[in-house]
């Protein structure tokens, strides 16, 4: 796909993953609807943007927030490409150190926020592409999924987490075979560990040390310019379909993660 003129967006676009999507999508030359629920963040990247960005506040759990977004996309020019990089909170070790189960609710939440908003964003952002005219190859658009390399090696406390983001793995091939004939291709990368704002405020010359030392090569953390670089990839490539790509410098974690 030539991302040239292509109409794009990103949930989660005020984040570390989205922001740097956003920013290489629109320096390719795409129109990007910047989504996420924190406004400030959210309308930061847009406002840096300039032309060709704008910011919707963007709850990714909630179908009319979602739709309002597309609607948004839609007064842009034909939807694209949707990069689907919202965060949330992780959920609970099965038993607290006390041998007392984890809230169920832990589960739920973390399952509602990572898999079930992802279809949510998956099968509305499909609708609104299927209006949209074919390109070369009969392509409509794409839609690329954020799973984690957890979704393979979950660590400790990582029950619900990797559940979800397994989930978002395990719907790649189907979400891609149900929009095979509108030309709408589903990709999800899972990632290793980056450098982005999920991990909080600590310094990050220690983040990169202490995380960075598990992984193989590149022997440091991943910068979101390194995702956001694969999300214009897949963009322009359209033989890639229905798969997950790890993107980890062969990282693979230890029940503790890193060490
Ligand atoms: N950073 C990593 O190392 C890493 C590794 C593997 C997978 N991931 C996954 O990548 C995705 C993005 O991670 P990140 O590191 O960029 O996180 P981040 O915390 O930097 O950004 C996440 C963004 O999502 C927004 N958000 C949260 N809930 C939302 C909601 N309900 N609706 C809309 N927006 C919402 C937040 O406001 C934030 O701007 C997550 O799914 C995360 O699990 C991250």
């Amino acid at each position: 796909m030539d991302i040239k003129g292509a109409v794009a967006l990103v949930a989660g676009g005020g984040g570390g993953f989205g922001a740097a999507s956003a920013r290489r999508l629109h320096a390719a030359g795409a129109r990007v609807v910047v989504c996420d629920l924190d406004e400030a963040k959210g309308k930061a990247v847009a406002e840096d943007l300039g032309d060709g960005a704008v910011f919707v506040r963007t709850d990714v759990t909630d179908e009319d927030s979602v739709q309002a977004a597309l609607d948004q996309a839609a007064e842009l020019g034909q939807l694209r490409i949707v990069v689907v990089a919202h965060g949330g909170r992780g959920g609970s070790r099965t038993l607290d150190r006390d041998n007392r189960p984890a809230p169920q609710e832990s589960f739920t939440r973390v399952v509602e926020v990572f898999l079930n908003a992802t279809f949510n964003i998956g099968r509305l952002a499909a609708a609104a592409m299927a209006r949209s005219e074919p390109l070369e190859h009969g392509e409509r658009g794409v839609i690329i999924n954020t799973a984690s390399i957890a979704a393979y090696d979950g660590t400790i406390g990582q029950a619900a987490y990797s559940a979800a983001k397994g989930g978002i793995v395990a719907m790649t091939l189907p979400l891609a075979r149900d929009l095979a004939p509108l030309g709408i291709r589903v990709v999800t990368v899972a990632p290793g560990t980056f450098l982005t704002p999920a991990f909080g405020d600590a310094d990050p010359a220690q983040l990169d040390a202490y995380w960075g030392a598990a992984v193989p090569f590149p022997k440091r953390m991943g910068r979101p310019e390194e995702y956001a670089q694969l999300i214009q990839q897949i963009a322009e490539n359209v033989y890639l379909n229905g798969e997950t790509i790890r993107l980890d410098g062969a990282l693979r974690f230890t029940p503790k993660g890193a060490k």
